[in-house]
């Protein structure tokens, strides 16, 4: 009997670098409800909202996407060729086929990996770290890039007060390799498919009538879900990396709502000094790419280092979750 051989890798993984675009227009608060009937106070308290970054006339999620994973490529020290694989989280992207996967890697000059989108909205990024994990300890892939990337201005709808304030624009990469260390814990993820309609960007209905299609959301009912089943969430991905609260040198969850955020905060009973992602005052909700921008923050700003252990949760649309321990690029 022939015997099939099967692909084999490192040991473990790693995230070798991080790099972020951000939209170049700025829209503050008080810019915003020009737009909407709000204020800068209603926003920053329900949300930590100061200010968002939309795309300009140059930028497009494709542009986003290939300016930060030539970066991340770059700071990972690694030639085109020794990218295996490039995944690409986003929703953003207008077309059905081709991925916008297969279009970054064309324009990095990538010499024939694997490319492919993800659809999982605001969790895309943190699904896309399990796969690059297992494809790299599995033998599919010497280093993945993989990036979380959305152009979400485009499909705000400035007649909705409710949500229109939350969304952003911007691009986060990383480059996932093998290591002799251990540093991505397991992911934790998931969906509940009967809460589909909570946040919706109906596609089809839209392009019929001609007009771009719209984010509706629920915004409470996925509060609600956010910081009760999704904080459970957070103990879980501990657990399967092996370590306690007191393990953790940084909380990078999705950049959804400070108050989500802070209600993690209390569930986790993490202890003081633990470094918080808040990227959101000044960003944002950019679904896919807030947990990779917001660890470039950290790192740039001096808040985390190089080696720290982190904690990442993203949960949105579908609704979807996933989150896992790891040491930052
Ligand atoms: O990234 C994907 C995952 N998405 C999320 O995680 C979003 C989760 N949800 C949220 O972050 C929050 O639900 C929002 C920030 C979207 C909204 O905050 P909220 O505290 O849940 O507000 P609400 O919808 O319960 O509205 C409270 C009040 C309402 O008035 P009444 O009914 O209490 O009189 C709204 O009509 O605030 C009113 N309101 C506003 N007021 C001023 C709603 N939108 C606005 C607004 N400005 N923009």
């Amino acid at each position: 009997m022939p015997t099939i051989k099967t692909a084999t890798g490192p040991a473990y993984s790693k995230l070798l670098s991080v790099a972020g675009v951000r939209g170049n227009r700025v829209v503050d608060n008080e810019e915003m409800c020009t737009y909407i009937d709000s204020s800068d106070e209603w926003i920053q308290q329900r949300t930590g909202i100061v200010e968002r970054r939309w795309v300009d006339e140059t930028q497009t999620a494709l542009s986003m996407a290939t300016e930060a994973g030539a970066k991340a490529i770059e700071r990972a020290g690694l030639n085109a060729d020794e990218i295996d694989a490039v995944i690409i989280s986003t929703v953003s992207h207008f077309k059905q086929t081709p991925s916008l996967a297969v279009e970054v890697a064309h324009g990095l000059g990538l010499s024939d990996p694997a490319a492919y989108d993800i659809s999982a909205a605001c969790a895309g990024f943190c699904y896309g770290i399990g796969q690059a994990d297992a494809m790299v300890r599995g033998g599919l892939a010497r280093n993945v890039l993989l990036i979380g990337v959305e152009a979400l201005s485009m499909f705000i709808d400035l007649a909705d007060r409710s949500t229109a304030f939350l969304f952003s624009d911007g691009a986060g990469a990383v480059v996932v390799g093998g290591s002799d260390e251990p540093s991505i814990g397991p992911t934790v993820w998931g969906s509940d498919g009967s809460q589909a309609p909570v946040i919706d960007i109906r596609s089809w209905d839209s392009v019929e009538k001609g007009d771009i299609p719209k984010i509706t959301m629920e915004g409470r009912a996925v509060f609600k879900w956010a910081t009760t089943a999704i904080a459970e969430k957070t103990h879980e991905a501990l657990a399967a990396a092996g370590l306690q609260p007191e393990d953790l040198q940084v909380f990078v969850p999705h950049q959804a709502n400070n108050r989500i955020t802070d209600s993690m905060l209390r569930h986790l009973k993490l202890p003081e000094g633990v470094v918080v992602a808040r990227d959101i005052t000044h960003m944002g909700n950019s679904s896919a790419a807030s947990v990779p921008l917001a660890m470039e923050a950290l790192l740039d700003s001096g808040a985390a280092k190089s080696g720290d252990i982190a904690l990442t949760i993203g949960f949105g649309a579908g609704l979807v979750y996933a989150g896992q321990v790891l040491r930052l690029p």
